[in-house]
């Protein structure tokens, strides 16, 4: 077969060869291996390279974990007879979607083989810091830079000797010298030099510098006869300290709170087939009730009929009237915090067909209406299981500030969440909500009244700010002095 010298090429198919392969991380000739074979295989898919074996199978994959973000590891293998253990972290942080590009050293080299990281890994291994096939766009830079944290196991004794002094005379420390991103050793070595004063100085310069260390663990060495600290952390260990400093674990501070939410319409049955209900889409409830969640509440969600899915994480109760949205209600209490953001009818009809009406000579059949339970004015005069926190929605289309601050008083609530809806603001089934929130001044009952009024957002923004705003009252409650 010919062989093609790519130095013939002209400029232009030179340019585009090299930025495709950079981008593919896969040398020039690589790449037009992949591009010929896509040719004759008349596919648009890019394939592997050819240093890579095949993807995965789905049976093979591991579980896809919830929406997990992607993230992305340098993983730098130093030599130590520890980087066997290394193939397996590649292998764990995989499990955690994280993608893995690895680097071994020289010395690395000894123990295992670019061959395996790069099987394990799914990708092209690094080796040299002066590689043609990488280096003509400065490859040491992009392993830098374009990963969300660098790991390196076994980090020997030599490899944090340079590192704490700006050493760069080999592509791993080159490229450690070269990154802004965090940075985890996992440290292996023999205890003598683990305790040796140059690595103890060595150590406490790099978490200086802001060097996150896991381990090492103290066991038996590879030496024989030789124990004490110097071991590295197992791959588990290691994978996971990686994930904490990937995605940082999410403060839960509604943890062990329960939080009733009411939302959507209701609908009020004239006969079996008709009924009144009003515009409410149930969007803003929904997104309290999913930003309560994300704060770790349990959340007990009493919707009316809507055309949304169930927030993950919560518990939802599905009515269709305000007579049934009391009863699970009611039948939800005890609760820490209740908020009513349903837009429950005022009125239902007293004389509901039991069959279809139908139209008469004698004109439109006579509809009686009677007043529905006020659920947040029952559930905010409750003696016995009032939520210690209670909060009602206000939806106006006149007055707003002053109808809302009435129905505070009124209903006997904590605070109303007020928002216009005359039909130019587009709240109603919209995804903006312009509020104004309204308490008493330092939670007291009597107090002044206090308006918070929020700039437009998205409800959930509006979600969010007022489950902050929560999250804060909460707080400071219990860090009030017990009287
Ligand atoms: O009186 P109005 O309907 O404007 O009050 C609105 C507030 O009262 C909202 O929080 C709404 O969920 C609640 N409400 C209720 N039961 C009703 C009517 C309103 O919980 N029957």
């Amino acid at each position: 077969m010919a062989s093609l010298t790519i130095r013939k090429l002209d400029e232009g198919v030179k340019t585009y060869l090299r930025l495709r392969s950079a981008k593919n991380h896969r040398s020039v000739e690589e790449e037009v291996r992949v591009i010929l074979r896509e040719l004759i295989e008349g596919r648009e898919e890019p394939l592997t390279p050819f240093s890579a074996p095949p993807a995965p199978s789905a049976a093979t994959t591991p579980q896809r974990i919830g929406a997990l973000p992607e993230a992305s590891v340098t993983l730098i293998i130093g030599g130590g007879i520890a980087a066997y253990k290394s193939l397996d972290l590649i292998r764990r942080l995989k499990e955690r979607r994280i993608e893995v590009r690895c680097v071994l050293t020289k010395a690395a080299q000894q123990f295992v083989t670019p061959l395996a990281a790069s099987a394990l890994s799914h990708e092209r291994v690094y080796t040299d810091l002066f590689d043609p096939q990488s280096e003509f766009d400065a490859g040491h830079i992009r392993l830098a830079r374009d990963c969300d944290l660098i790991v390196v196991a076994p980090a020997t004794a030599d490899l944090m000797a340079k590192m704490a002094n700006g050493h760069a005379d080999d592509l791993a420390s080159a490229i450690l010298l070269a990154t802004n991103r965090k940075i985890l050793l996992a440290p292996a070595m023999n205890p003598l030099m683990w305790n040796n004063a140059a690595t103890r100085r060595n150590v406490a310069q790099l978490q200086r510098d802001g060097v996150v260390l896991i381990g090492p663990n103290s066991g038996e060495m590879a030496e024989a006869g030789e124990a004490g600290v110097g071991r590295m952390s197992e791959a588990i260990e290691i994978a996971t300290a990686a994930e904490r400093l990937l995605r940082p674990p999410v403060p839960k501070p509604l943890a062990g709170t329960r939080v009733l939410i009411t939302a959507g319409p209701t609908h009020e049955p004239i006969d079996p087939v008709r009924y009144i209900a009003n515009r409410s889409s149930g969007k803003q409830g929904f997104a309290i009730a999913a930003a309560a969640q994300a704060a770790g509440a349990e959340v007990i969600l009493v919707s009316g009929p809507v055309d949304l899915d169930d927030p993950a994480g919560v518990t939802v109760k599905h009515v269709e009237s305000a007579r049934q949205m009391l009863e699970q209600v009611q039948a939800a209490l005890p609760a820490d915090i209740a908020i009513f953001a349903a837009a429950v009818a005022d009125w239902r009809v007293a004389n509901e067909g039991e069959q279809k009406l139908k139209k008469t000579s004698a004109g439109m059949p006579p509809l009686q209406l009677v007043e529905n339970p006020d659920i947040l004015a029952t559930i905010s005069k409750l003696t016995d299981q009032r939520p210690p926190l209670v909060i009602g929605f206000a939806a106006e289309t006149e007055h707003l500030i002053d109808n809302a601050k009435s129905k505070l008083a009124r209903k006997g609530c904590d605070w109303i969440v007020a928002n216009d809806v005359s039909p130019a603001t587009g709240v109603m089934g919209g995804d903006r909500n312009t509020v104004h929130l309204i308490s008493r001044k330092n939670g007291e009952k009597d107090g002044e009244i206090a308006v918070d009024s929020w700039p437009v957002m998205t409800k959930e923004q509006v979600a969010i700010e007022l489950v902050a705003h929560i999250v804060k009252s909460v707080t400071d409650k219990s860090l009030e002095p017990a009287s």
